[in-house]
């Protein structure tokens, strides 16, 4: 895997193809797309999208980070966004480097909290396995709904 770079007008239709093969729902697809082209537009403040390519200079993988301005604790938390690894091309440590990556890009920034927003849905099973891999713990959970939490704290660690 090459160095992940920013999203840009030159890499952003490899970046929507890759959407279309890592997310199987076509709302997550078309929401990415959207944040995709804000960013482009500096329409949300806080977000950024890489991608990673292999030798060939093909997508295989891709990251974010996002401000979720609605929440209390909207300065000291960064989020988690858009993550994951064409299907051809998982098993291999690309994910793992991805998150290690993001989550240096997020302390370069200054945060002290990374959050994830994830769901109980089956496809999302291996990324829970990774998450808690690489210490975050999953923070929320109410039975009554299909989405889950995670949280990593930096200070200190
Ligand atoms: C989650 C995802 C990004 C992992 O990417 P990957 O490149 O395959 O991950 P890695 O090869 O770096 O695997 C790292 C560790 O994650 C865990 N893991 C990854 N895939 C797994 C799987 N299918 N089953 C169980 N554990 C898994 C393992 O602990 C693995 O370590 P190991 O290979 O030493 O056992 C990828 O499966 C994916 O894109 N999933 C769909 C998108 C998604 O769910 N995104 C997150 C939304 S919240």
């Amino acid at each position: 895997m090459n160095h992940p770079v920013l999203l840009s007008e030159k890499n952003i239709a490899s970046a929507i193809s890759l959407i279309d093969k890592v997310f199987p729902y076509k709302e997550d697809r078309e929401l990415a797309r959207i944040n995709f082209i804000e960013t482009l537009e500096h329409k949300n403040y806080g977000q950024n999208y890489w991608f990673a390519t292999d030798e060939n200079g093909k997508a295989v993988g891709m990251t974010g980070l996002y401000l979720d301005q609605k929440n209390k604790d909207y300065n000291e938390t960064i989020w988690l966004g858009w993550f994951g690894v064409h299907p051809d091309y998982r098993r291999k440590g690309i994910g793992s480097s991805l998150l290690d990556f993001t989550i240096n890009e997020a302390k370069k920034r200054g945060f002290e909290t990374m959050k994830i927003y994830t769901s109980t849905d089956e496809n999302e099973g291996a990324a829970h396995k990774l998450y808690e891999n690489h210490g975050f713990e999953k923070i929320e959970h109410s039975k009554n709904t299909e989405i889950i939490y995670y949280s990593k704290h930096f200070v200190g660690r």
